[in-house]
């Protein structure tokens, strides 16, 4: 059984597809963490991130890989574990820029299939259950309103000692949106078989719960 769960950024497709992933069994996949990987190298290269053309010229210098270390996924770019460089804003905002790019998304699309064909993942994104998994037995489509979603960012980065400003963090997460839905290629949108689950009000073991049910309906229909 494939899952693929997709949603705009701070929807908490991450926490709940790891966590997922542990009841199911299932190998956890985190495609924004490879975009999040090809949008450090462009950063690194120095070349203009808002120039599609450097972009698409300089993106497949990217090589990333995916490797599960003692049940977790790490990603190598260019050999290097960079995993712990992924989550930091400015990589996120740079990521949801680079990939609209359609050879970023080439470039990637080929690793997130490959993961996929091998079956038993779940797996989120932006375009999981419309154009990397059409097939996957269960898709869920995960949001929240903007103003909680901004509300949880807050939340994190205070836990990491920092003082953001929530009406910033709010507008970065609009724009992300904005871009992410608008892009001509691959944009985020609900699958027509997508199941939506709107978390605002929710917890995460309810949607933990929610998504399990899900998967366990699918798995005694299939019997
Ligand atoms: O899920 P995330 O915040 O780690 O993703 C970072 C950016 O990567 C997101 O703003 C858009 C892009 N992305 C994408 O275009 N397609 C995916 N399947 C996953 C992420």
């Amino acid at each position: 059984m494939n899952v693929a769960i997709d949603g705009p950024a701070g929807a908490g497709k991450s926490t709940i597809a790891k966590k997922c992933a542990k009841e199911l069994g299932l190998i956890y996949v985190d495609t924004g963490a490879m975009y999040r990987a090809v949008a450090l190298y462009l950063l690194g290269s120095g070349i203009d991130v808002n120039d599609a053309e450097k972009v698409s010229e300089t993106c497949t210098g990217a090589d990333v890989d995916i490797r599960y270390e003692d049940g977790v996924q790490n990603v190598y770019l260019n050999g290097e574990n960079v995993t712990g460089r992924l989550r930091e804003e400015a990589v996120g905002n740079t990521a949801s820029v680079t990939s609209v790019v359609p050879k970023v998304r080439e470039h990637l699309f080929s690793l997130q299939r490959g993961l996929a064909d091998r079956g038993g993942v779940i797996m989120d994104g932006r375009d999981i259950g419309t154009v990397v998994m059409p097939d996957a037995e269960v898709k869920i489509y995960l949001t929240a309103s903007s103003e909680v979603r901004a509300k949880r960012r807050v939340l994190e980065l205070e836990a990491k000692g920092e003082h953001p400003d929530f009406e910033e963090v709010k507008k970065d997460i609009e724009d992300r949106d904005y871009r992410d839905m608008h892009r001509e290629i691959s944009p985020l949108k609900q699958a027509d078989d997508a199941v939506l689950v709107d978390t605002s009000d929710m917890t995460i073991e309810q949607v933990v719960e929610k998504i399990c049910s899900l998967c366990d309906k699918f798995l005694k229909q299939k019997k």
